[in-house]
């Protein structure tokens, strides 16, 4: 094949990030906002990469050039680079291809943006050879891609971004699907302040070495915490389930990686009605997650926030997770 196209969804972790990196459990939903990857094979012996977000560049023998967005186009590019090589050099193939992204995710504020474009962007590359890998290896190649930007990935955003739905996932024991009882009314609202979120778990790192014993009771809460919510979910109890979001919240605190417009955010959320409601992914500012106890206050927190200046949106959870 010539052309090819792969699709995958960003994510929110509902519970346990940070301490999924030190082999925690962690909750995590993939959601119906999806990154597009098209490949094509050229004649040209370079890797063309654009996207829609801003930056764009080529890959050849003389290095990286930055066609859009400067220093920042190699950072967000070279891991899709890596992913494109990965395969080709997993296949032993010599070819040139261009790529285009297009994204509907918002980078850098713990959506998951690289790792659905890592995901679908070794997928796509795939495709344009015989022999499909499985969603497995698709992962695996994504993950060690991801692994250029952020060194300490614990992989969790890859998994949920390449199998889809609500899963409960750990280093060691990988993924496994939650069946809940009931639907999730979940809102995403933005601080706007994005961040790196390998710096991010860099400084959470730092945060561990100084503070070991500390830093082993809030991730045995954590992993409590993530206990019960499986559990609250499995039988529907969301207000149980938004309680134990905001005492997921205030351990992400402890550890350094609340922001004060989260802080705003949160106040904003629970006024309108949330059940509760903490960082998603990385934090430093980025995201937050509420969940709502019915879509009409799911409604009315969105509108809370957006009339405070947070851009904010309704989200559902994608079952499908990669589509090639
Ligand atoms: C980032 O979306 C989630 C973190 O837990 C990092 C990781 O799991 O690799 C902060």
């Amino acid at each position: 094949m010539n052309k090819s196209r792969a699709s995958a969804p960003a994510k929110v972790i509902l519970f346990g990030e940070h301490f999924v990196v030190y082999g925690n459990p962690a909750i995590l939903a993939s959601i119906n906002r999806r990154l597009v990857v098209d490949a094509r094979k050229i004649d040209e012996n370079r890797i063309l990469i654009k996207s829609n977000i801003g930056v764009a560049g080529e890959y050849s023998s003389l290095g990286f050039k930055a066609t859009e967005g400067g220093m920042e186009a190699k950072t967000t590019l070279d891991p899709l680079y890596c992913a494109a090589m990965q395969v080709l050099v997993a296949r032993s193939k010599k070819t040139g291809i261009k790529i285009a992204i297009s994204s509907g995710v918002p980078p850098g504020i713990g959506l998951g943006s690289s790792a659905a474009a890592c995901v679908s962007t070794v997928a796509a590359v795939n495709s344009l050879f015989q022999k499909k890998y499985s969603r497995q290896k698709i992962c695996k190649l994504a993950i060690e891609s991801e692994r250029l930007i952020h060194k300490n990935s614990s992989g969790a955003d890859c998994y949920v971004s390449t199998f889809g739905g609500l899963m409960h996932y750990s280093k060691t024991k990988g993924f496994k699907k939650i069946q809940a009882k009931g639907r999730l009314a979940l809102v995403i609202a933005s601080t706007g302040v994005r961040h790196s979120t390998g710096d991010i778990v860099a400084g959470v790192k730092k945060f561990k070495d100084r503070n070991e014993s500390l830093f082993q009771s809030l991730a045995k809460q954590a992993a409590g915490i993530c206990v019960q919510a499986q559990r609250a979910i499995a039988s529907g109890r969301h207000d149980e389930l938004g309680a134990l979001m905001n005492e997921n919240q205030m351990i992400l605190r402890q550890i350094g990686v609340s922001h004060y417009k989260v802080d705003d955010l949160l106040d904003i959320c629970s006024k309108a009605g949330a059940l509760g409601a903490k960082i998603t992914g990385a934090g430093g500012g980025g995201a937050v997650i509420a969940l709502a106890a019915s879509n009409q206050d799911r409604g009315k927190i969105a509108s809370r926030a957006e009339g405070a200046g947070y851009e904010s949106f309704e989200v559902e959870i994608d079952r499908k997770g990669l589509i090639v």
